[in-house]
């Protein structure tokens, strides 16, 4: 797995007299991307990323069909004590939940018309609560109802066994987290 730092990019800004008195806002966490080459270094990076969870967070999955997305969420279901050999697209019921160290709720936001069904549905309670993962496939069908603090995970096909994944996150707890990964934790 090829860890690539993000472009980045957001300068601090010049140096000198601060005027305002209230801190400068964070820039965006800098987004990070990395080359899988195979199902399993996807699922590994899941595995990564699930062992540093502690409970809240939520992943909004994006990317084409067949992408990986369901393989990212077996190596998350792995790293959290779920039975990853049960994680499937949970396409048909829209949620699948596993009991583990935390609990990983599973969901298919593919055949949602948009962020109001997701809203009025049950899908959508209790995100971000605590003791639980979220791990939404197709969040951009539904980004309307997406906390802004949610992880972002963009998957591309860009071979047979190719993906380029990028990493982003909308929250200062989601930034280290990213940061923990791409240090290699
Ligand atoms: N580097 C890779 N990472 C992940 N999956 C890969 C990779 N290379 C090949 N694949 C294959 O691509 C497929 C990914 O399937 P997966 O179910 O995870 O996709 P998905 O994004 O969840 O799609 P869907 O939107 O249909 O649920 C699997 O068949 C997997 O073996
Ligand atoms: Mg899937």
């Amino acid at each position: 797995m090829e860890l690539e730092p993000g472009a980045g990019g957001e300068g601090r800004g010049a140096g000198g007299q601060n005027v305002n008195p209230s801190p400068a806002p964070r820039p965006s966490p800098p987004p990070f991307e990395l080359a899988s080459h195979s199902p399993a270094e996807t699922e590994a990076l899941g595995e990564r990323l699930g062992r540093i969870l502690t409970g809240g967070e939520i992943i909004a999955l994006i990317g084409p069909l067949g992408a990986g997305k369901t393989v990212f969420v077996r190596g998350l279901a792995r790293a959290l004590g779920c039975p990853p050999e049960e994680v499937a697209s949970p396409t048909y019921v829209l949620e699948r939940v596993y009991p583990g160290r935390l609990v990983l709720r599973h969901l298919d936001a593919y055949r949602l018309s948009g962020a109001g069904e997701f809203e009025t549905s049950d899908l959508g309670a209790g995100l971000g609560a605590a003791g639980a993962v979220a791990a939404v496939e197709w969040a951009d069908r539904v980004a309307g109802a997406m906390p802004a603090g949610a992880l972002e995970i963009v998957f591309e096909v860009t071979g047979d066994a190719e993906r380029r994944i990028r990493l982003a996150a909308g929250s200062d707890p989601g930034r280290r987290l990213l940061e923990r990964l791409a240090a290699g934790e």
